[in-house]
């Protein structure tokens, strides 16, 4: 396994790599897990040569404290990719050798994307994660990108940043892997102690819920029950519950026949802040 930390190097090796089944690129901000892995995975089956970056973006960072805190675990993130595939390189650059001597984002617009949810509740975290994912996109040029569903509003203005950009890639969406307690892995829930740890898998307890009852209720009634579950629950703080289609991440306002929905949530075990969705029909 391949662990190169420059851009020219980087550019050298693919240079090498490219061949009849393609590239393929999984970004990270490191602390990997089995969500991680099942993209790398992914990645092998449909590329002959796969490139994982392990960044922790400063700009998509609208806290800095949560930056601080965000866990840093190169050495164990190597082992693990190993365990998938020796065959794999590691991208793990500095942020100097990113950013240079500007450490800010550029300006996107995603259709009013990036205006909900993640994006009203933590400012200009979209144009961080743009300006990484377009920078890395043409480091690598990759064939195909692999992406998380837990992130999914991210996963959507990604496919729109491609869009508009014109950059040549294929950007597969994967879904969430669970804990065995229905948790959405995250390299955050390292930092939930065990007792929350336990405690949040009463956010994806709650979605299941709400998906039965979409199927009979409107979009509202379900909202309210949901803020009404956390209400009672003693560890944990619901930030946001959202329905929107889930094309054009508009909230829903009157069901319609052929609309996919999702209910997108936000809440607080502690502080560390976790998210997570459902498809609801
Ligand atoms: O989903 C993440 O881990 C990050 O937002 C990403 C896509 C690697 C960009 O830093």
């Amino acid at each position: 396994m391949q662990v190169l930390k420059t851009q020219k190097a980087l550019k050298s090796a693919i240079s090498t790599l490219k061949s009849r089944k393609g590239l393929g690129l999984v970004p990270t901000m490191g602390a990997l897990h089995q969500g991680h892995i099942a993209l790398v995975e992914r990645a092998l089956v449909q590329n002959d040569a796969v490139v994982v970056s392990i960044f922790v973006n400063p700009t998509q960072f609208n806290n800095a404290e949560d930056l601080k805190k965000y866990p840093k675990t190169l050495e164990a993130d190597i082992s693990l990719l190993k365990e998938a595939s020796e065959d794999i390189t590691v991208f793990a650059p500095s942020v100097e050798e990113i950013y240079q001597t500007d450490i800010s984002s550029r300006k996107y617009e995603f259709n009013g994307l990036e205006k909900v949810m993640e994006g009203a509740f933590r400012e200009g975290h979209f144009d961080g994660v743009g300006t990484i994912v377009e920078t890395l996109l043409r480091i690598v040029e990759p064939d195909r990108a692999y992406f998380g569903e837990k992130d999914f509003q991210q996963l959507q203005i990604i496919k729109k940043l491609v869009k508009t950009k014109e950059i040549p890639v294929e950007i597969i969406g994967c879904p969430i892997v669970r804990e065995p307690n229905g948790l959405a892995m995250s390299s955050r829930n390292e930092r939930l102690p065990k007792s929350l740890r336990k405690e949040a898998a009463f956010i994806y307890k709650t979605l299941k819920t709400a998906k039965k009852r979409f199927g009979t209720e409107s979009a509202k009634s379900v909202t309210d029950w949901v803020k009404k579950q956390f209400k009672g629950h003693k560890h944990l703080k619901l930030e946001y519950i959202q329905i929107t289609d889930a094309e054009t991440l508009t909230p829903v306002k009157r069901k319609k026949g052929k609309t996919k929905y999702r209910a997108f949530v936000a809440v607080y075990a502690a502080d560390v802040r976790l998210i997570d969705n459902i498809a609801l029909n």
